[in-house]
């Protein structure tokens, strides 16, 4: 038996699948120390929240209606009504049920998007995707039609107080050409926290506009929901940026529900990809949120449950590290948002997958950083130096953890002497 090229490709086994089974196994093993995927946090008001919600929907025959009916290609008309409003009413943006597409989670979107917009061309030509600021979420790495689709920029690091450090794009290397298709950022990032800055975005936004291709803003844990965002950053919007959104971070994974809002053109296209892949988006995770925007729930929880549960969880973990890790040993990313902490090694004797490997083995798992240069062309020695944690569990797990990853550092560092 052999597989097509398609076959070869997608059956490879990737970081981003790997980062999923250490999730599924660790889920479900005893005693391990999950600071590795990006499961967010069972928050005891939101699980209950959803509990009495769900049993609401039951007894209303709403819960059955979406499970016992197809929605159409671009997703539950009803949510894509309300949310259009919603969108309308808080930022002011002119958004209609036509710039809505809804998707069986957003990484099937980011699939989409990529392979809309870059890839070969009717006229020979190939496109890439531009990531503007590497590392970049490592979901996207693989998710290319085509090899080599995507492109990175290294950025600027700001040293900052107190052992922390901040990425910015350098305008000065990125390159964009007659062979980018789109220009892709997520922000708050994944892995690493940054918000790239009002000022960075509306450049980007130029540029987008300039070279006439689209800017598209991973929002998975941005405003208005789930608002896991710590510094002030203005959303953006307008018909040539496509804005991705989620469910899974305000609480929600398991509905598999990716929101698209575009100008109508992009999201006739996902509309009808939506069709030929999957016939619809599957219509609980709709259902749950249409509900919650009813109700006026959706923004008021993002922002007095979600978003304090994890500032708060975010300032432990940052507390926790530093009694384990002194700065010279270990620099922190400025967290200004989504659910992981981003730390520099910086001159690690040894490479994070080595570490990766070390700290498995006791129980513990992070992600090191290697898989989140997507398209990085040239080696550079500090994505050897980057882990990745999750600073979802409980603090008593996140010490555990800390405890064994500072006693490998300085077993890397003995090694050396
Ligand atoms: C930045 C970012 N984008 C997209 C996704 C995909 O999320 P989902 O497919 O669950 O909506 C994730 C998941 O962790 C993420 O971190």
């Amino acid at each position: 038996m052999t597989f097509s090229l398609f076959g070869d490709k997608f059956t490879r086994h990737s970081g981003i699948t790997r980062l999923m089974e250490d999730l599924n196994d660790g889920l479900r093993t005893p005693g391990a120390i999950m600071l590795g995927g990006g499961n967010p946090a069972h928050i005891p008001a939101m699980d209950e929240y959803f509990h009495q919600l769900l049993a609401d929907m039951l007894s209303s025959g709403k819960l059955t209606d979406a499970l016992c009916n197809y929605d159409g290609p671009q997703g539950k008309s009803e949510l894509l009504t309300v949310l259009a409003k919603m969108l309308r009413d808080t930022f002011g943006w002119d958004i209609e049920p036509q710039n809505i597409a809804l998707t069986n989670g957003s990484q099937s979107a980011f699939f989409y998007l990529f392979n809309l917009f870059a890839g070969r061309r009717s006229d020979g030509t190939t496109r890439k995707v531009l990531f503007p600021l590497a590392p970049e979420y490592l979901g996207y790495a693989d998710a290319g039609l085509e090899e080599e689709l995507f492109v990175s920029t290294r950025p600027n690091i700001e040293l900052l107080p107190a052992g922390q450090f901040k990425y910015h794009v350098d305008f000065e290397r990125l390159q964009i050409g007659a062979d980018t298709g789109m220009i892709c950022v997520s922000r708050p990032t994944n892995p690493t926290g940054n918000v790239i800055t009002d000022d960075e975005l509306m450049r980007l936004d130029e540029l987008a506009n300039q070279h006439g291709i689209p800017l598209v803003i991973d929002n998975a844990y941005g405003v208005p929901f789930p608002g896991i965002i710590f510094s002030e950053a203005r959303p953006l919007w307008n018909p040539n940026i496509v804005l991705c959104m989620s469910l899974s971070k305000l609480g929600l994974p398991g509905s598999r529900c990716g929101i698209i809002i575009a100008n109508e053109k992009i999201v006739s296209a996902i509309s009808n990809m939506n069709g030929i892949i999957s016939l619809a988006p599957g219509g609980v995770g709709p259902a749950i949120v249409c509900e919650m925007i009813k109700r006026r729930d959706l923004l008021r929880l993002s922002e007095e449950v979600v978003k304090p549960f994890y500032r708060q969880r975010v300032q432990e973990t940052i507390a926790i590290l530093r009694r384990y890790l002194p700065e010279e040993r270990c620099l922190i990313h400025k967290p200004e948002g989504a659910i992981f902490l981003w730390l520099w090694f910086k001159d690690l004797p040894v490479s994070t997958e080595l570490l990766y490997q070390r700290l498995k083995q006791r129980g513990v798992l992070m992600v090191p950083g290697h898989f989140f240069f997507p398209g990085l062309d040239k080696p550079w020695p500090h994505t050897q130096q980057c882990m990745r944690m999750n600073y979802v569990p409980d603090p008593e797990k996140i010490e555990a953890g800390v405890r064994v990853l500072a006693e490998e550092i300085e077993r890397a560092w003995g090694e050396a002497r």
